[in-house]
């Protein structure tokens, strides 16, 4: 197949619609920027106010509109309104201040969002496949009106964030996953689309909510669930050519088995465990950067060893193999802790990816103890336990390291293992720091420290932009290793300096293309792409990217 660039949403025909339909279609509307020629041509006389608008002056009017809304909370719902009325002036708006826009449209609003999904639902952009449509899940597909859905986000519910199973509430974030496709790294929205696997939830508080919008039953065995989702990937193959599958906060031990079951099978990734292990490793990068060491000579403990640790765990491995070391060396330099404490090989209630961590220790439930024995010089929290690295835990790596890295990666806010004032005021400010959430700066001793935010929102829209452009058959843990460099090179020594390790979001878009095309460089190399290769992959991508312009 031919390489061809994608054009913008709305380089479809306008004279498919006319009149009021044209003014309610999201993707086509302009609005009050309709001109006088337009709005003759196209049935839209009388209809729109006579004033003709700029996409700036519309811009302006939002800003306003959501300057005097009290909370990020009904921020993200104007938001969320003004993306199912006009959706180009919605990306217009966000990709203008990324800053400013992912935590309303993501961490850590999203948190708040999801819990009170059912109550806060308007419409539902995106598909809802349940365990009662087996059998059938191809023709509910078919209901989509676009074929072409290049990645579909798919979630289960079954661990939002750090939040738990929240059943369909989760559905909020495979919409905000994928927007942020489109604001990060410039994916056109049209291929994208959010999907709830509904087998039911644990969640009692939901399942007596009387306006709880999922299916009202506990959750289906795994043994059952089994077929229902092997259904569904065979029938995302069918019915949408080429589509890659991101799978999100599936609970830990289905987010592993999954991937694991079809990762050699289709195009598909798990951004719990890949896109958290990229980010992670992107850090890493950084840390050693700053304190002039090798990733190789260091002892990693990961706190908390469900889908994200064991994910992070493996990318490190990967990392450090990348490095020279071989792979019995890379793991005997990974620790894990989880709820029932150290991970050592007498226990007998590890899975076999967490079984490959443990090492022969004495059991321990005490973190400084493990901290003081295995002499981490690095210590991951990714447990969903808030405040789990207490003074004494601090304390205990400062004996071991002169620049400890301490990253405290669950989310939401209140979920992170410490803030970043613990981390330096404990630490004296020898810790590098980075958490799941964004904290603002910290002044102490008259210094100011940055601490990063390592989310993978820098990760997995490039990856899948990537993905989408190159048609890759195949996603592979070495283009999450590649996308992580190509993020660590994106902050500058000045940054470093002041303790920065991921890049400013700020500038979120450049840094998300330039790790597009090295992914989608790698995909051609492999030999994984669905396209001919072009002779220039910088350009050739650059021009698929999705502007927020009207351009009729
Ligand atoms: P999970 O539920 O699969 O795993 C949680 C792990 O923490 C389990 O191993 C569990 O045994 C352990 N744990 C729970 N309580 C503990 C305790 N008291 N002491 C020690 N260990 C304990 O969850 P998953 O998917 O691994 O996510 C974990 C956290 O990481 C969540 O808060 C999630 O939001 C966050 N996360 C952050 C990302 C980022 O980009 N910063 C990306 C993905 C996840």
């Amino acid at each position: 197949m031919q390489a061809t660039a994608i054009s913008n949403d709305r380089s479809e025909k306008y004279s498919e619609l006319r009149g009021l339909a044209l003014l309610e279609s999201p993707k086509l509307t302009k609005g009050t920027a309709f001109t006088l020629e337009e709005r003759h041509a196209l049935g839209l006389e009388g209809l729109l106010p006579p004033s003709v608008e700029t996409i700036d002056k519309q811009h302006q009017r939002v800003l306003q509109q959501l300057g005097q809304k009290p909370t990020d909370l009904e921020r993200y719902i104007y938001l969320n309104q003004l993306v199912d009325t006009n959706e180009t002036l919605f990306y217009n708006v966000i990709m203008s201040n990324p800053a400013y826009f992912l935590p309303i449209l993501y961490d850590p609003t999203i948190a708040e969002a999801c819990l009170k999904f059912s109550h806060i639902y308007r419409r539902p952009r995106g598909m809802y496949i349940s365990i009662k449509d087996r059998g059938h899940v191809r023709e509910r597909l078919a209901n989509w009106p676009d074929k072409n859905v290049r990645v579909l986000c798919a979630t289960s519910g079954g661990r939002i964030l750090g939040l738990g199973d929240l059943g369909a509430n989760g559905m909020g974030i495979p919409i905000g996953k994928l927007q942020l496709y489109t604001a990060c790294a410039g994916v056109p929205p049209k291929g994208l689309l959010p999907i709830f696997v509904d087998f039911g939830t644990n969640n009692s508080g939901l399942l007596n909510d009387p306006l709880y919008i999922g299916l009202r039953q506990t959750r289906s065995p795994l043994t059952e669930v089994d077929g229902f989702v092997d259904e569904f990937v065979a029938a995302v193959q069918q019915e949408f050519k080429d589509c890659c599958i991101h799978f999100e906060d599936w609970r830990g031990t289905d987010a592993i088995h999954y991937l694991a079951r079809y990762r050699d099978q289709v195009c598909c990734f798990n951004d719990d465990i890949q896109g958290t292990g990229s980010i992670t490793v992107a850090g890493l990068e950084n840390a050693m950067r700053i304190t002039n060491q090798k990733l190789r000579d260091q002892r990693v403990l990961f706190f908390g060893a469900g889908s994200a640790g064991v994910g992070n765990a493996i990318m490190t491995v990967a990392a450090m193999k990348l490095e020279g070391l071989s792979d019995t060396e890379a793991r005997e330099r990974i620790w894990m802790f989880d709820i029932n404490g150290l991970l050592e090989t007498s226990r007998n209630d590890l899975s076999p990816e967490q079984l490959q961590f443990a090492h022969p220790h004495s059991p321990s439930h005490d973190l400084v103890e493990v901290v003081n024995s295995v002499r981490p010089t690095i210590l991951i929290g990714i447990s969903t336990v808030g405040k789990a690295f207490s003074k004494s835990v601090i304390e205990a790596m400062l004996k071991i390291s002169e620049r400890p890295v301490i990253f405290a990666l669950s989310n939401p806010t209140e979920n992170a293992e410490c803030t970043a004032e613990e981390a330096y005021m404990w630490s004296d400010g020898r810790a590098i720091f980075a958490a799941g959430v964004q904290f603002p700066p910290v002044q102490y001793k008259g210094k100011t420290f940055l601490p990063g935010q390592a989310n993978n929102f820098y990760i997995y829209p490039a990856i899948g932009f990537a993905v989408y452009a190159t048609r890759a058959r195949r996603i592979t843990d070495e283009m999450f290793i590649e996308a992580a460099k190509s993020t660590a090179d994106a902050v500058t020594d000045e940054q470093r300096a002041l303790g920065l390790i991921f890049p400013p979001q700020s500038n979120v878009l450049e840094t998300e293309l330039r790790t597009a095309v090295r992914v989608a460089t790698l995909i051609f190399d492999r030999n994984l792409a669905g396209v001919s290769r072009p002779s220039d992959v910088n350009a050739w991508l650059r021009a698929m990217v999705y502007k927020p312009v009207y351009n009729m």
